[in-house]
């Protein structure tokens, strides 16, 4: 694809969304994020201080916060290229087994990480006209059973196996989509589920956003300066 990419990134106020979203505006990309944190959206906007930025405080699990969002951000900048599903919820820490974790819990985790994406995912493709990708931001729990893990990594891999599906249904429509995992990283979400890891041993969310982003223009075929 050639010309300027119109990103939406959920959850671009911290952590990997912020890398992105700084890695994408590099790119010369244009962004469009949310965060539910004011002042965290407030300081990405004082950081980036970019024209290409759209950003505002939005609960992806609020329905309307999020269709008046994808409302502004096609005004802002047009029809969306690109979405990277990366807002996650761990659920509340430390992290219990499965016996022990309250199913009120499960459903929190599964309302942000699978029915919310599932909720703007159809949103997206409902209106859409042009080719687009949906990338998921996947976890190497999905894949691995680790014990404390369940609900977190049970929506993963619930959301991993939804993109496969869209991929299959919707590919002769011109869309891409797959998850990427972002690998361990130096974050508020890792620091709250791992306390005890040692942060040197961990990615930096930018060394993270620079090879998902690398990943995604490859599989794309987008043609990024
Ligand atoms: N850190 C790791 O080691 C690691 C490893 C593998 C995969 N991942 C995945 O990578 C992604 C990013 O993780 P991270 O470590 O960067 O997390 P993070 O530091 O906790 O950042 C999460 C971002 O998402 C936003 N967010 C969370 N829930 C939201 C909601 N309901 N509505 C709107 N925004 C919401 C947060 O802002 P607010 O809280 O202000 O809303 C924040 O901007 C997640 O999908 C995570 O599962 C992380």
């Amino acid at each position: 694809m050639e010309g300027r990419i119109n990103a939406i990134v959920t959850g671009g106020t911290c952590g990997l969304g912020k890398a992105l979203v700084k890695t994408l505006l590099k790119n010369g990309c244009n962004v469009a994020t949310f965060g539910r944190r004011p002042d965290l959206v407030r300081t990405l906007i004082e950081e980036v201080g970019n024209a290409s930025l759209f950003a505002e405080s939005c609960d992806l699990t609020n329905l309307e916060q999020v269709s008046s969002f994808l409302r502004k951000a096609t005004i802002a900048f047009g029809a969306q290229d690109l979405i990277i599903l990366n807002a996650g919820e761990l659920g509340p820490t430390p992290l219990k087994s499965v016996k022990e974790n309250s199913i009120l819990y499960f459903r929190l985790v599964f309302e942000t990480n699978f029915f919310s994406n599932v909720w703007l995912i159809k949103e997206v493709l409902g209106g859409r006209k042009s080719p687009i990708a949906i990338v998921h931001v996947t976890s190497d729990s999905a894949s691995n059973a680790y014990a404390g893990w369940g609900a977190y990594s049970s929506s993963k891999i619930a959301m991993d196996h939804l993109l496969r599906i869209i991929q299959a249904e919707e590919r002769v429509n011109m869309v891409t989509a797959f998850s990427l995992d972002p690998g361990d990283m130096d974050t508020e979400m890792h620091r709250r589920a791992l306390p005890e890891d040692n942060p040197d041993s961990l990615k930096k969310p930018e060394d993270a956003a620079g090879e998902v982003l690398a990943e995604i223009w490859k599989r794309c075929g987008f043609n990024v300066r």
